[in-house]
């Protein structure tokens, strides 16, 4: 067993802490459930660890592992996407970074399509009306909204969500593209370069992966290109999308609706996305099933706990400690865009 302290950034519910405490280790865990650490508590408490386990509102830099010290040897993401991360500065410490794949799947598409569905139902507004006890009739243009059967969604960033996601909307009958790599069609998914997704799909489901070259990869030339009636759900990265080009798009109804879960500066909210009501707003909730983050919590104390017993992580990000194979590739061909990742 190494000498220093696993510090945990958030309580990670009874199970996983309980298995923490008697690993052996000693664990510091940030005492409050609900707010993150402030940066200066961080860089007081990784003082002297050994591991980190963190969730993705803890920017996990160079100056923090530095200040944690060169004993240091791995950062655990309770999270698939690792973009708080620089993962580039850990490898080159020396330290294992991880991050918790396939266990969030299945919620995170769920939440895609729970979104679609509020968006395309108008179920937010609908009970919104009724809570306001509005007379109410039984004119046909009451709340009319889209069907999904019929309707083409358009995956960008075609990894394991998306995959998921293009079960659940095959499911409901819809027609499903991808941007992928290669073309035809795989799976019952026709492959396509962006820019054809983009003025094909009637809704447009973002999955990739947070760098720098994803940043903006929905702007306002991309919005322009997108069918007049086109929807975006993001349960992504918020900064995948340009909010200023999105909410100038969604109050002229150039397209007819956004189900955001992330937001280009979360916690803060765009104020325009606000005043609108086409659009259906969550608190990065993607992953937020109870089962999923118990199973998130124990994969990313699993890999922490291996790396300091030498046995290896089970899901590595960076190459130190890798097996080799990465499953998470996420490609989103043409505009020069293509990285690993998912979000
Ligand atoms: C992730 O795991 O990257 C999710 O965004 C967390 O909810």
């Amino acid at each position: 067993m190494a000498n220093g302290h696993l510090y945990v950034t958030r309580d990670l519910g009874p199970e996983p802490m309980q298995i923490l405490r008697e690993s052996g280790h000693e664990v510091v865990v940030h005492p409050d459930r609900d707010l993150p650490p402030t940066r200066e508590e961080l860089l007081e408490h990784v003082n002297g660890a050994v591991g980190i386990i963190t969730l993705l509102t803890e920017a996990m830099d160079a100056e923090l592992f530095d200040r944690a010290g060169p004993q240091l040897k791995v950062v655990a993401a309770v999270s698939v996407g690792t973009d708080n991360i620089d993962v580039h500065a850990a490898e080159s410490r020396g330290i294992t970074v991880t991050n918790t794949p396939d266990v969030l799947t299945d919620a995170t598409a769920d939440l895609a399509i729970g979104l679609l569905l509020a968006l395309n139902r108008r179920i937010v507004e609908a009970d919104a009306f009724l809570r306001r006890s509005e007379p109410w009739s039984w004119g046909p243009r009451l709340f009319l909204g889209r069907d999904l059967a019929g309707e083409t969604l358009g995956i960008v960033g075609y990894g394991r969500i998306g995959e998921a996601l293009a079960t659940r909307a095959r499911a409901f009958g819809m027609r499903v593209i991808a941007a992928a790599s290669g073309s035809g069609s795989r799976g019952g998914v026709e492959r396509m370069p962006l820019d054809e997704l983009l003025a094909t799909a009637d809704v447009i489901s973002l999955h990739a992966p947070l760098n720098g070259e994803t940043r903006h990869l929905i702007g306002a030339r991309q919005i322009a290109s997108m069918k007049p009636g086109a929807v975006i759900i993001n349960t992504a990265r918020g900064p995948l999308i340009d909010e200023d080009a999105l909410v100038d798009a969604l109050r002229n109804r150039r397209i007819r609706g956004a189900g955001l879960d992330v937001f280009e500066h979360e916690p803060a909210i765009h104020p325009g996305l606000l005043e609108l009501d086409n659009v259906v707003l969550t608190p990065h909730i993607g992953s937020a099933g109870e089962q999923t983050r118990t199973r998130m919590a124990l994969l990313a104390i699993k890999n922490a706990l291996a790396v300091l017993d030498h046995s290896g992580p089970l899901t590595p990000v960076s190459t130190l400690g890798s097996t080799g194979s990465r499953r998470d590739a996420v490609t989103v061909p043409s505009a020069g865009v293509g990285k690993q990742g998912e979000s």
